[in-house]
């Protein structure tokens, strides 16, 4: 090689070097650039996801409007907080309130309009960012003021306030218990009412009966026989370890109720939410029993205008409709034949959310002689 072509190789080598040393720091500038778009979109996701996604809402039900939607729009729950607050003005007049689990914020806004000078909601899940716009929507803001957290999380409450004048708070689930809300109303009592303070309501009690769902066998067992061609008699066993929240017609009852039991809010304890009673029923027709229905009822009776509802089989429907407990054994009554029983309830170990019921029953008529016991889940 000439010295000439050797200097010609060599500078392109150089020119070959300084390229690639160009598009190695391009390549790393455009990286970097990425990397800062990466981070900026991780922030919106970031952003995203602090507002409730669908996720949010699985786990956290009460975040999305459309379970307060349910609850605002049943009248009967709704109507009896309106009635029970604003007929009772006089009991509000000038009082510090406490709502637990204050959801929209509608009791908290029953109250300020009845006349309260503070109203503290307390309000563990997201939907409290939607209560903070009605509340502000409705030129409440200065009255009521709204608390993030779980009730059992609060440091101290807004303004320095200590104790309560009266706590208001819708805590009932299925078959009265369920969700276990009542624990945090006795904390809230426990912690803020102040002595001879109210809750409302003050009163409620858990009512079992026996009923025969006639379209039992063909609604909700033969039709796992076959479902589009294929054979699903797996799931006909679930069906007996949970109660079903269904709505019974009252023709459906076959005896009269028994109370399993009465809560006075104002003493509670919660030891009492676990229990064991024994219940006896009476039959009112010579029919089949396939199944015991509970239902309760809530009372706001420690002021003047007495506010009672029941979520029987025999009143106006409500959101809780009744939960029914599906017998593997169902038998046959005479009229005016006993059905003895104990009904335990008490907090499922592992998930404190949960009840776990027994039911055991016993009868010794005409037709049936049958002692038998039955397990369930509310979950
Ligand atoms: C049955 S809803 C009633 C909502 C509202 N008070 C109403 O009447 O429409 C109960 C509310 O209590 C809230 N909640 C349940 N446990 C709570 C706790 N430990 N602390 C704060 N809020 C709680 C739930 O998120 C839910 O929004």
């Amino acid at each position: 090689m000439s010295l000439e072509t050797k200097k010609e190789t060599e500078k392109e080598k150089e020119i070959e070097k300084k390229q690639e040393k160009e598009i190695v720091k391009e390549t790393k500038k455009e990286n970097e650039k990425e990397k800062e778009k990466e981070k900026e979109e991780k922030k919106e996701t970031d952003e995203k996801l602090k507002k409730p996604t669908s996720k949010d809402y699985y786990f956290d039900s009460y975040s999305h409007y459309s379970i307060h939607e349910e609850m605002l729009q049943d009248q009967i729950r709704t109507g009896s907080y309106c009635r029970a607050i604003l007929k009772n003005k006089a009991l509000f007049k000038d009082k510090i309130v406490m709502d637990v689990g204050c959801g929209t914020g509608i009791l908290s806004m029953f109250a300020a309009k009845a006349g309260a000078k503070r109203v503290i909601g307390i309000e563990c899940s997201g939907i409290i960012e939607q209560a903070r716009q009605i509340v502000k929507e409705n030129g409440y803001s200065d009255i009521i003021k709204l608390v993030h957290k779980k009730c059992e999380d609060i440091v101290e409450l807004p303004d320095g306030i200590e104790k309560v004048d009266i706590i208001i708070s819708e805590w009932m689930g299925y078959c009265l218990f369920y969700e276990s809300m009542l624990n945090t109303v006795i904390y809230a009592r426990d912690r803020w009412l102040k002595k001879g303070g109210k809750i409302m309501p003050n009163k409620s009690s858990l009512f079992i009966s026996g009923c025969i769902d006639q379209d039992f066998i063909t609604d909700k067992i033969s039709f796992w026989n076959n479902v589009w061609g294929f054979k699903m008699n797996c799931i006909k066993k679930l069906i007996y370890l949970e109660p079903l929240v269904d709505i019974i017609d009252q023709s459906s009852i076959v005896t009269n109720s028994s109370i399993l039991k009465s809560i006075d809010l104002n003493t509670i304890t919660v030891e009492d939410l676990s229990f064991n009673v024994p219940f006896e029923l009476t039959s009112k027709y010579t029919d089949n029993i396939n199944a015991f229905v509970t239902y309760f009822t809530y009372t706001f009776d420690d002021c003047d205008e007495i506010v009672f509802v029941s979520t029987s089989p025999n009143s106006p429907e409500t959101h809780w409709k009744q939960s029914i407990f599906y017998l593997q054994k169902p038998f046959r009554v005479q009229k005016l034949e006993t059905i003895t029983g104990n009904f335990l309830m008490k907090p499922n170990e592992n998930n404190e959310r949960d009840f776990d019921i027994t039911i055991d029953y016993k009868v010794d008529g005409k037709y049936a002689k049958i002692e038998s016991s039955q397990d369930y889940r509310l979950r």
